[in-house]
């Protein structure tokens, strides 16, 4: 039997430039998870068990490009083998489903690491990535890949497209509160509306990206030298211009609103947007406040999570 977990993640700021090679800093959140177990099943076949999506069946029942089954594949023709006769994998996540969180990223890199390491070959974390990289393009159709790097190596990650990983430190640490709007966020949609956005007006499109990226850059050096007011503004801004790329919608700007008037010093949506979660950064006294804000603007659930406590190499 084999099993591996994959936390969360969640953007911090450059969610759709970095689509189109702007910088994006990204963090995982440990308090969601996803675990998947690998073990020789008890009929012929591949038996697949994912109680949180209802998903009870043979590997042969889904489609080829279904994200589990991809993920297998991938894995499968990753390694040059073959699957054993019977086998039996089970997927269990704590991650919401379409909110921003990675839950589809964690839970291939889940798989592929469970899977792989039952076949007698645990593949390294940059094949994890890249393979992981293959599912998302089934989930977003044009996926940066920073999902799949910040949940594979799960540590604080400054994310340009095609470039190494890098990762960051934070001075000291520091508290967000995530809050979903309870919308399930379209984020392949919000993903390609920006795209045509960006093909009927390309020269706003690049300012807007090119200053998404100067916050990017700006909010990694403010995070290592603890200047949280000054993030807080970064942040703000940085909603703004989602909001000019049309990926806001009224739940998130009324979260992000709420947030702000609770005593955050900064907020904004978070992800693909248009639903999904927003994070505001606050001081840790502060955070009962800013929950109970969010919670009576609309909230449906909220995270609490330090970031910087990893400490990156
Ligand atoms: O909705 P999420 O958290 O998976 O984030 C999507 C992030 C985008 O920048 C909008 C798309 C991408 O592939 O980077």
């Amino acid at each position: 039997m084999s099993t591996a977990s994959a936390p969360g993640k969640i953007i911090l700021f450059g969610e759709h430039a970095v689509v189109y090679g702007r910088p994006a800093l990204a963090v995982p959140v440990t308090q969601v998870q996803a675990t998947v177990t690998v073990e020789a099943g008890a009929e012929p076949g591949v038996w697949l068990e994912a109680p949180d999506i209802d998903l009870h069946c043979f590997l042969s029942a889904i489609p080829a490009d279904h994200p589990l089954a991809a993920a297998v594949y991938h894995v499968v023709a990753a390694l040059g083998v073959s699957l054993p006769e019977a086998l039996k994998i089970r997927i269990h996540s704590t991650i919401p489903v379409a909110s921003g969180l990675g839950s589809g990223a964690a839970v291939s890199v889940a798989l592929i690491r469970a899977l792989s390491a039952f076949l007698g070959q645990p593949l390294p974390d940059e094949r994890v990535s890249a393979l992981a990289y293959e599912v998302e393009k089934i989930h977003h159709g044009t996926p940066s890949g920073i999902d799949n790097t910040v949940i594979t190596y799960a540590r604080p990650v400054y994310f340009v497209k095609g470039r190494p990983i890098e990762t960051f430190h934070a001075g000291q640490p520091f508290s967000l509160v995530i809050a979903d709007t309870g919308i399930p966020a379209p984020t392949r949609e919000a993903v390609g509306d920006v795209r045509k956005l960006w093909e009927a007006h390309p020269e706003e499109c690049e300012k807007i990206f090119d200053e998404i990226g100067q916050i990017a850059d700006l909010a990694r050096q403010k995070i290592t030298s603890g200047e949280w007011q000054a993030l807080g503004e970064l942040m703000d801004r940085n909603h703004l211009l989602l909001r000019q790329l049309t990926v806001s919608c009224p739940a998130l700007d009324r979260l992000v609103q709420a947030a702000r008037q609770a005593g955050a010093l900064g907020a904004k949506l978070s992800g693909g947007g248009r639903g999904g979660n927003m994070i505001a950064l606050i001081d840790k006294e502060n955070a009962p406040a800013v929950t109970e804000a969010l919670k009576s603007a609309g909230a449906r659930r909220t995270i609490v999570t330090q970031v910087g406590e990893i400490t990156a190499g």
